[in-house]
């Protein structure tokens, strides 16, 4: 009997996989690897990544990583939020926690800098459609009228409504008493050629009573001083 040997193994390269595949495959990976942070995060990215927005590009991730830093219960105001996309940024830090975020805004822009108008149906679509409308409380009105009301400590308080001089110091000089010692307060739009004014509040009223101050492309922070009249 003769014993033939089997030929040999045929070695070549397997025809890549489409790319929709590679994608998924890297998703799929992605989700199972890595901090639990970055894992949150990418999660609620694929769904915020839609919402028209304004922030520039790491200023969401930004937003998320700060809200996610609170402490549970904690008060989230956010002045302007448009469509929603930088609401469910910070909402998406809030998630499986008492964190809540206010978000003010008359929802109908205004008259000199924010001609868009009547797209509170469109934020809480956008808001429902990210699973966040149990961390997002809309406060529909005039942001310096609602100031006036104003009752709840703040633990974060992101200011990007009115770019006007006047509204934006409005903004901060009305909510800041709330801020409690050691919240963070942020303000959009710092530096940029298009808004003089906000860099205006920011540098002459905002920046020497916050602590720790630092600046994310266009979004500038600082914390509330733990000792009043303390830098
Ligand atoms: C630049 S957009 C906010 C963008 C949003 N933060 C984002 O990144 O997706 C400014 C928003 O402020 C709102 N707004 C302007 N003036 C306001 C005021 N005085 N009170 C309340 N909301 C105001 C406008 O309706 C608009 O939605």
């Amino acid at each position: 009997m003769s014993i033939r040997p089997l030929p040999p193994p045929v070695v070549g390269k397997a025809p890549p996989l489409p790319r929709r595949i590679r994608l998924k495959i890297q998703r799929i990976f992605l989700d199972l690897t890595g901090p639990e942070v970055d894992r949150e995060w990418r999660r609620a990215w694929s769904s915020i990544d839609s919402v028209e927005g304004w922030l520039l590009e790491g200023q969401e991730r930004w937003l998320f990583d700060a809200a996610r830093s609170l402490p549970s219960p904690a008060n989230i105001v956010e002045i302007g939020s448009f469509k929603g996309r930088s609401t469910c940024c910070l909402a998406s830090g809030c998630r499986g926690t008492k964190k809540r975020v206010y978000a003010v805004d008359t929802f109908d822009g205004n008259e000199c800098d924010f001609p868009s108008r009547n797209f509170f149906d469109e934020f809480t679509e956008n808001v429902r459609r990210c699973g966040l409308s149990d961390y997002v409380m809309p406060v529909v009105g005039v942001s310096w009228e609602t100031a006036k009301d104003w009752r709840a400590p703040i633990h974060l308080l992101f200011i990007d409504g009115s770019h006007r001089y006047e509204d934006v110091l409005a903004d901060f000089e009305g909510f800041f008493p709330h801020v409690v010692p050691g919240g963070l307060v942020a303000f959009h739009d710092v530096g940029e050629e298009a808004w003089p004014d906000v860099l205006r509040v920011w540098d002459e009223s905002a920046k020497h009573r916050l602590t720790g101050t630092g600046q994310y492309k266009s979004l500038a922070f600082g914390r509330k001083p733990l000792l009043a009249g303390a830098r």
